[in-house]
């Protein structure tokens, strides 16, 4: 068993170092993060799949399945990938879904098929595609440029003209609470903090959430699902030695120091909630999501998630209380502001999504 001060010490030598030319991670960015130009034709079923898996979803497990119909493509939840531990509900599952369906739609329009969703019993929704003008428009083009950007941002506001047009892109379906001021600001850090120290102290939530890491970029690009340590910000290393260090770097102080950090360097932060504790409100949070994300990303702006304190039941309840609305559930914590470009994730190809 390799000592904790040997572990720090070969620290250094595990950082991605790939000198020279284009790693093939790096590569595999560059094909999947793209919306390619297309001729005429039917609808381009592989081409919108391919933009629907770009979409944000927890701990990127790609929960989804796609059927390719006549003139259709389902949009299917796919339980085998759940994380029953952060997510015993299934809410971030059918998040993820909704966020796939929105980003599917967008694609749709800028492809020049407009696409007509109708919700599934089960949990999935079929999407029906008519032809339309196409309408390449900003939000399009935002859909590969998206990321969930982890790390600290330059600390600068965002102008009143920038919320308005966020707060029209999330509707009417979905509440949204602005954290900009100092005092609402620091009362939601002491939640995300007290959210985290809880799932931190929680073996089984660590296990799952180093299940779901990929600490290397051969593990990432093997498996093209997960949490790659780079794209937040972190050391690379080989899963044996990753597992043994992230106790060591995953610590309740350095983690509370670190959250409340990127919470001071962003311009604020943004908390969805939806109209009721069912998957068909859980699919239009991730609609109001990414409609957010996507005129962000447009508007030049970085965002991340914070969840900690929705997805700990009873810093939850808390968060409730302090919105004001003890019954309903807040679904999403995201913050936003101006920040750098972190390496990018990766998704499994349609191949790996498509039923037949
Ligand atoms: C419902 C949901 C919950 C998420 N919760 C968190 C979170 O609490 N913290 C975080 O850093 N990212 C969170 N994410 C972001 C995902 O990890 C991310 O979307 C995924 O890894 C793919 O990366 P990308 O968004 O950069 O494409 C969440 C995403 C969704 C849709």
């Amino acid at each position: 068993m390799p000592t904790r001060r040997a572990l720090i010490a070969a620290m250094p030598l595990l950082v991605a170092g790939c000198s020279g030319g284009e790693s093939p991670y790096d590569r595999a960015v560059r094909d999947l993060w793209r919306l390619p130009d297309l001729g005429g034709g039917g609808v381009p079923m592989i081409a919108l799949i391919r933009a629907a898996t770009l979409a944000a979803n927890g701990h990127n497990t790609q929960p989804w399945r796609f059927r390719i119909e006549p003139r259709a493509i389902e949009i299917l939840p796919n339980f085998s990938r759940r994380t029953p531990v952060v997510d015993p509900d299934d809410h971030h599952l059918f998040v993820s879904l909704g966020c796939a369906l929105e980003t599917l739609l967008r694609a749709g329009l800028g492809y020049g098929w407009a696409g007509e969703p109708e919700l599934l019993p089960g949990g999935g929704v079929r999407v029906t595609f008519s032809s339309a003008q196409a309408r390449p428009d900003a939000l399009f083009q935002a859909i590969p440029r998206r990321a969930s950007t982890r790390t600290k941002y330059d600390g600068r506001p965002v102008d009143a003209a920038t919320l308005r047009r966020l707060e029209a892109a999330i509707g009417q379906d979905v509440g949204l609470r602005w954290v900009l001021e100092p005092d609402a600001r620091a009362r939601l850090t002491d939640m995300i903090v007290a959210g985290n120290s809880a799932q931190l102290a929680n073996p089984a939530f660590m296990r799952e959430l180093t299940d779901w890491i990929r600490f290397d970029a051969g593990e990432a690009l093997a498996r093209r699902d997960g949490l790659f340590t780079a794209a937040s910000g972190n050391i690379t290393a080989p899963r044996w030695l990753g597992e043994r260090l992230l106790p060591m770097v995953m610590t309740k102080n350095g983690e509370a120091d670190r959250l409340a950090g990127w919470m001071r360097s962003s311009a604020g932060a943004a908390i969805f909630t939806g109209p009721a504790e069912t998957p068909a409100s859980w699919i239009a949070v991730g609609r109001a999501f990414t409609r957010f994300a996507l005129t962000a990303t447009a508007a030049g702006l970085k965002l991340a998630f914070l969840n900690q304190p929705v997805e700990d039941p009873a810093t939850r309840r808390r968060m409730a209380a302090w919105l004001g609305e003890p019954a309903k559930r807040p679904d999403l914590v995201v913050r936003f502001g101006y920040g750098p470009e972190l390496p990018r994730s990766l998704r499994r190809g349609p191949q790996a999504v498509l039923l037949r």
